[in-house]
């Protein structure tokens, strides 16, 4: 068996988490890991984050080596953050749907056909996609973001039309919206959903702007990971119902113990199918062997990066300071050129 898909031979018997703790020592590793990552590398992490906390810790740690355990444009934010550093992603096949669902060429021909629009993106896309993009947001950020462009100003959305049709029914805008979907998310059911809220009448619901809005319509918050565990922790009542990936929940049954945390189901009444396929493929196995031998690494050409890195930049300033789009320089279409 290739030890890469499982526990192949030469892993048989070996303490794995003693020996990923072994290697990030050796090689002056950090491990960061999204909230939707299996219990066992939530754990051994050294940062659990939402997309825009990790994309921060990217930026700014001095370790030698970046071990991502999220999906690959997580891995690619951080790489082009920190071009120096060595990332490795445990399973280079952690993709997502928002980016399968926005090939580059397609975007470029959108683009071209709105001239007078900018492109606020979705940090769930390609390197390619945030190259031909002109400012990046994350759920967590895209509110305040987009508080700081002027309202006249035509902008494309892209690539998750609920989280963009949810920002722009909450702030009144009019963003035109690129038809993506997580297929994480889209699974959620609204009748399953609200046979839930009967039995728990007490319980609120919180959910991720990647909802449909027949979830989104049901909820009592919504937000990005990081919001949603913000909210279990200084909510009043004792159960939450929760409409994002599940893996969340070790989070939040570690942060507040002695209240009930209960995943809204799918289709088929239980919440198995909203366990995000992608981030499912990095296991302890798989991370041992991307610190042992350095790979899969992820590698994108300098030129790209750099067409990349301006629109992340921007996001990052944009998500952090009161600085308006022209203290950041011109946001023009082609400026991502
Ligand atoms: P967050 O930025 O809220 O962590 O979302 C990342 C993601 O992929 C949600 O599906
Ligand atoms: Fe992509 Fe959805 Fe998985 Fe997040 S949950 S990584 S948006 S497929």
């Amino acid at each position: 068996m290739d030890a890469r898909n499982g526990i192949g031979g030469s892993l048989t018997g070996l303490d794995l988490r003693a020996e990923i703790d072994r290697l990030r020592k050796e090689r002056n590793a950090v491990i960061l890991a999204h909230y939707y990552q299996k219990p066992e590398l939530q754990d051994l992490a050294d940062f659990v984050g939402d997309s825009l906390d990790l994309s921060r810790k990217a930026a700014e740690t001095d370790a030698d080596v970046i071990a991502f355990c999220g999906v690959r444009f997580m891995a690619e934010t951080a790489k082009i953050l920190s071009p120096e550093k060595i990332v490795v992603l445990p399973d280079m096949n952690a993709g997502c749907s928002l980016e399968d669902s926005c090939p580059p060429d397609q975007f470029a021909a959108f683009r071209a056909q709105h001239p007078d629009h900018i492109a606020l993106t979705y940090i769930n896309c390609s390197v390619e996609v945030k190259a031909l993009s002109d400012i990046i947001v994350t759920s967590s950020s895209a509110e305040k973001i987009l508080s700081q462009i002027p309202k006249d100003q035509p902008i494309i959305f892209g690539p998750d039309k609920h989280l963009g049709g949810y920002i722009n029914r909450k702030m009144d805008r009019d963003m035109l919206l690129w038809p993506g979907v997580c297929i994480v998310h889209e699974a959620f059911s609204e009748t399953e959903l609200l046979k839930l809220k009967a039995q728990h009448p007490d319980a609120p619901v919180a959910a991720h702007p990647e909802c449909p809005p027949h979830v989104i319509d049901h909820a009592d918050y919504v937000g990005s990971t990081s919001g949603i565990l913000a909210y279990a922790q200084s909510m009043d009542a004792d159960t939450l119902i929760v409409a994002t990936e599940p893996h969340i929940i070790h989070q939040m049954e570690k942060a507040v113990p002695h209240k009930t945390f209960i995943g809204a189901p799918g289709a088929d009444g239980n919440c198995n199918c909203n366990i995000c396929p992608y981030m499912a493929l990095n296991t302890m196995e798989k991370l041992y062997l991307a610190l042992r031998d350095l790979e899969p690494r992820i590698e994108i050409e300098e030129g790209m990066r750099l067409k990349a890195r301006k629109s992340l930049d921007r996001m990052l300033a944009m998500a952090s300071a009161t600085v308006g789009m022209g203290d950041l320089g011109p946001v023009k279409i082609g400026s991502a050129d």
